[in-house]
């Protein structure tokens, strides 16, 4: 039968991802830029000397069977573990959180999953005892963002376990460092959970970079525009969107419009990121919003500060090969959701958003069909084979579970990761650095080298993703 445009382009376009941002002149809060600038430099000097052991390209040993712990299992982790009970070769061993009702439900899922009760952890610190436990392969992380993700990934990768961490990974230059250095001395994949570069227009384009049909890639458009009601009293547990938010000024979530333009544009794997500068606008909206809240609810005195993330973060990256990207963040302004995925390249662009996505060999973009025929000859094959059952279990779309079957299935075959610590480390460090670089002026500030030199030798992302396929699919 033949597709109607709208079929079409929703086929192409499954994304819609959901998360979380911050009037007046920046607030510098408790740190001093040239202080933590130097700190910085001090400790990339220390850091920056040799690489321990290559995690790119890194197969671990197989395993027949992946045990999982969940830690946080509130709407992002109930979702991930959610994935996992389709797949064979999984067992749900442990979950963890602050919150029993959390847990109570996750269980109330696997019953009806027809699947065992997971061991239950409850408390602030019981992640430990889930890093500690020793029937477990992998700790799947979905706490809130912050120091927690860099800590608890740390300790799971010091008790012998992969780890899989939402995005973003880290939160300071330094935790960045801390991670690649225990994946590398531990041998523990450290695997950043960004699904966003298994959505199926970014693994189209992607395919089609390394067939050459874009030429050399010269700039990419990337960003997260989500309009989002953080001040919203039922959206987080301890509002922490909105504390976030109210704590720093930058780009806070940079890795789902990042993650898909580093992989076109072989970041870690050929190319590097160089330097970047970053300029926020005031915040106009989320300060009044909260003090018009605070006039009839005390709830938001507390949070009625004045003092939030600008609406619009934008950052411009340039690599070590003379490519650059422009990186926007803006979660509080009335606009359609946006991740941009705008590829420029000698011979073709392409740009997924605003919907629908198109692509160039000119200067108009091409009609419908030609798309249409584009995206049977590149689609690359795990679309092919797993696309209609990764729309059949859902999660965006279908992208995360296409990125859970893929990381169950790496470690079932013992393949490399395909985001692995050096992708987590370099996507999340924008954070820490668009901090900087909005406190300073906008002056540039240099993006640690990762990899340490790999990234001249490193391969490029396999996307035909040829290797393994032997994860199979129940209670569908
Ligand atoms: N990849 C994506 O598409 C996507 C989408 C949404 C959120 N995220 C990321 O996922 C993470 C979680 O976001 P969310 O929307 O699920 O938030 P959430 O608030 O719904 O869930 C966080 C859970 O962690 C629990 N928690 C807090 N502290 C804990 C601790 N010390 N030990 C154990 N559990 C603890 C909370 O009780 C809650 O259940 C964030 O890092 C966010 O950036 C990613």
């Amino acid at each position: 039968m033949k597709e109607n445009r709208r079929d079409f382009i929703k086929k192409l376009t499954i994304g819609g991802i959901g998360v979380g941002m911050a009037t007046e002149a920046f607030p510098m809060h408790a740190f001093d830029p040239s202080i933590e600038q130097s700190k910085r430099d001090r400790k990339a000097r220390r850091r920056s000397k040799n690489q321990t052991f290559n995690m790119c390209g890194y197969r671990a040993p197989k395993l027949d069977k992946v045990r999982v712990g969940f830690i946080g299992v509130g709407k992002r982790g109930y979702s991930n573990l959610r994935q996992m009970t389709f797949l064979e070769g999984v067992e749900i061993v442990a979950i963890c959180d602050i919150v029993q009702d959390r847990i109570d439900e996750i269980q109330r899922l696997l019953s009806n999953q027809k699947l065992p009760a997971a061991q239950a952890y409850l408390g602030s610190d019981a992640w430990k005892a889930v890093c500690e436990h020793p029937d477990i392969d992998l700790v799947s992380i979905a706490v809130p963002r912050g120091p927690l993700h860099a800590r608890i990934s740390v300790y799971a990768m010091q008790c012998g376990k992969h780890v899989a961490v939402e995005v973003p990974a880290i939160e300071t230059v330094d935790e960045a460092w801390e991670l690649v250095e225990t994946s590398e001395t531990t041998r523990k994949h450290c695997m950043i959970m960004e699904n966003c570069c298994y959505d199926f227009f970014e693994l189209l384009t992607l395919n089609m970079v390394r067939q050459g049909f874009f030429g050399e890639l010269i700039h990419a458009d990337a960003g997260y525009i989500h309009h989002q009601e953080l001040y919203n009293k039922t959206r987080d547990l301890n509002m922490w969107r909105l504390e976030e938010s109210q704590k720093y000024t930058g780009n806070l979530y940079p890795t789902h419009g990042l993650g898909p333009v580093c992989q076109a544009m072989n970041i870690n794997r050929g190319d590097r990121f160089t330097y970047m500068s970053s300029i926020s606008s005031n915040d106009f909206m989320l300060g009044k919003k909260i003090a018009e809240l605070a006039q009839s609810d005390d709830f938001y005195k507390k949070y009625d500060t004045h003092s939030y993330n600008g609406n619009m973060n934008t950052s411009i990256i340039r690599t070590e090969l003379g490519r650059t990207i422009m990186l926007q963040y803006d979660t509080t302004s009335p606009r359609s959701y946006s991740r941009i995925h705008m590829l420029s390249g000698t011979k073709a662009a392409c740009m997924k958003y605003p919907l629908p996505a198109r692509i160039s060999v000119g200067s108009d973009w091409l009609p419908d069909e030609e798309v249409e025929k584009l995206s049977d000859t590149y689609m690359p094959e795990i679309v092919k084979k797993i696309g209609d059952m990764a729309k059949q279990v859902g999660g965006h779309g279908g992208m995360d579970f296409l990125m859970t079957w893929r990381l169950i299935d790496c470690l079932r075959n013992g393949l490399p990761m395909d985001m692995d610590v050096y992708d987590a480390a370099a996507w999340s460090v924008i954070i820490p650095l668009s901090k900087w670089s909005v406190a300073n002026r906008s002056n540039s500030i240099d993006i640690p080298d990762f990899t340490r030199g790999a990234y001249k030798t490193n391969t490029p992302l396999d996307v035909a993703f040829l290797d393994g396929g032997s994860t199979t699919v129940r209670n569908l």
